[in-house]
């Protein structure tokens, strides 16, 4: 199967950087990104490219590059399934809010209206590629849904067939790019070895050929799931230690160099820090968690779901050790947040521990000042919502400086590289005595921050 015309739903941080480095890559092939949201859409095709929706290093050069040539984004869902060979499924899939497995199991209303619309609108032979993070047997719920279109006795019906394949993606953000330009592995699942083939030949154009795994579906859907429930082990593990650390003398840095020279265990993915956020690990663990407990596995559930509650732990602590540190009270006190995005070099926000953790500091009555070299104030308003929080005791500010005047306490909550050298012996003359940094991060320099007589707190470090 020769695929000319790809259509993707879903133009968010996957299916966006995907689609963008997959026309690159395949000047020949026409790629349209449909999505439902309009200023999305716009925002994908803005002249402006500081307005894109997504911040990626690398992104806006190839957008630059391949839009209105064979890269397209509309809101034209139909239109654009209409003359797709290939269509992507890339919405989300936020954790069920109500219902039965709230609170776990994925919300697939998304993925299920997309497979309609494929059902309804396609012609001809598509192939239907799950790049969404979804269950075990997620492809199973789609394939029924296109074939009870076949079912319907509709002038095209004759002529409509369908594959499923499951094509996880597993870039991270802020990476994006590099992930999708030179990734670990490709992994295909599926079971018609022609539809494999078609989408292997995409990925063949720039991935050497050993990297392209192929699996059967479930085997594809499950690894998704595992890859981002290990590394979120490795984290809460990690944090767990730097606790230890605090209470022994022992430095977690050095604790992380140890075991990460170890081949076994590797040295990635050991930095301890406020805790994971980010759209995927939480989600896909308590999906995890979901599934284990629906094949009657609660052992399997209980292991799992202790890593998500390691992480809301490890977040509070951090919390517990700020207020305990200034005295036991913040009423009333200001504290500059430095990084409010769940990682560096993006723009999300989503489960970022540093919403946490500033509820935790404004429900304790402190007044804050927040700054984030990418994230806009009306982002951080959605996580602080005025029904909870009172806008008047917090504030975005522009610079590092400002952010921190008059403040008892600077706590690191993101590791911008703007951060790691910051002119402490100014900063502490802005701040009020005795000051505190708390660097949740291990980005500040140690020496300068204690030479400027700033009192220092850094997490794992029981040297201190
Ligand atoms: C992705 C994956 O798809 C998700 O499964 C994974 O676990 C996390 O990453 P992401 O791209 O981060 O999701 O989500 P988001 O940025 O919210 O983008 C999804 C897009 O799909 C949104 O722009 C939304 O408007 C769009 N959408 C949703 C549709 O176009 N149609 C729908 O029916 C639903
Ligand atoms: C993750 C996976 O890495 C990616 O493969 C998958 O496709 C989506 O989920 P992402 O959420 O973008 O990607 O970010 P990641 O770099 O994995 O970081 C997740 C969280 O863990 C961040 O909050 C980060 O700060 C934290 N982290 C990461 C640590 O605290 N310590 C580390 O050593 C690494």
């Amino acid at each position: 199967m020769d695929i000319r015309n790809i259509c993707c739903i879903g133009g968010g941080y996957v299916g966006g950087p995907t689609m963008a480095v997959m026309a690159l890559k395949c000047p020949d092939i026409q790629i349209n990104v449909v999505d439902i949201n309009k200023e999305r859409i716009n925002n994908w095709n803005d002249k402006d490219l500081s307005k894109l929706p997504v911040y990626e290093p690398g992104l806006a050069e190839i957008i630059m590059k391949c839009r209105g040539k064979n890269l397209h984004f509309s809101t034209k869902v139909r239109e654009m399934i209409e003359i797709a060979d290939m269509i992507f499924i890339s919405v989300n899939t936020p954790t069920k809010t109500k219902g039965i497995g709230a609170g776990k199991a994925s919300d697939l209303k998304w993925v299920e209206n997309s497979a309609r619309e494929v059902a309804t609108f396609s012609k001809g032979h598509s192939i239907v590629v799950e790049k969404s993070t979804l269950p075990v047997r997620t492809a199973e719920v789609i394939q029924s849904i296109l074939n009870s279109s076949q079912n319907q006795t509709k002038p095209d019906y004759e002529n409509k067939s369908f594959d499923v394949l499951s094509n996880p993606e597993f870039l991270a953000e802020g990476t994006a790019i590099d992930d999708l330009l030179n990734p670990d592995r490709v992994l295909i699942g599926g079971d018609n070895p022609e539809a494999i083939k078609s989408l292997r030949n995409i990925y063949k154009r720039w991935v050497p050929d050993r990297k392209i795994l192929e699996t059967n579906i479930w085997s594809s859907e499950l690894a998704k799931l595992t890859a981002n429930a290990f590394l979120a082990q490795r984290i809460s593990s990690i944090n767990t230690i730097a606790a230890l650390c605090e209470s022994t003398g022992a430095d977690v840095r050095e604790v992380s160099r140890a075991i990460g020279k170890d081949s076994r265990i590797g040295s990635k993915f050991l930095d301890s820090g406020p805790g994971f956020g980010g759209s995927c690990f939480k989600k896909d663990i308590l999906n995890l968690v979901y599934l284990a407990e629906y094949f009657g596995l609660p052992e399997v559930a209980n292991f799992w779901n202790n890593v998500v509650s390691i992480n809301y732990w490890h977040q509070h602590r951090i919390s517990k050790i700020i207020i305990k540190k200034l005295f036991g009270s913040l009423s009333g006190k200001k504290i500059g947040i430095l990084g409010f995005a769940f990682k560096a070099n993006t723009n999300d926000t989503r489960e970022s521990s540093a919403i946490q953790i500033c509820k935790d500091l404004l429900e304790e009555g402190a007044l804050l000042t927040i700054h984030d070299p990418k994230v806009e104030k009306n982002k951080i308003s959605k996580d602080l919502p005025e029904e909870s929080f009172d806008p008047n005791t917090w504030d975005v500010l522009d610079s590092v400086e400002k952010t921190l005047k008059n403040t008892h306490a600077a706590v690191l909550l993101t590791e911008w590289s703007d951060y790691s050298n910051l002119d402490w012996d100014n900063l502490a003359k802005k701040m009020v005595k005795p000051a505190w940094i708390f660097d949740a991060r291990s980005i500040v320099d140690k020496t300068k921050v204690l030479d400027a007589g700033l009192n220092l707190w850094r997490i794992g470090d029981g040297s201190i």
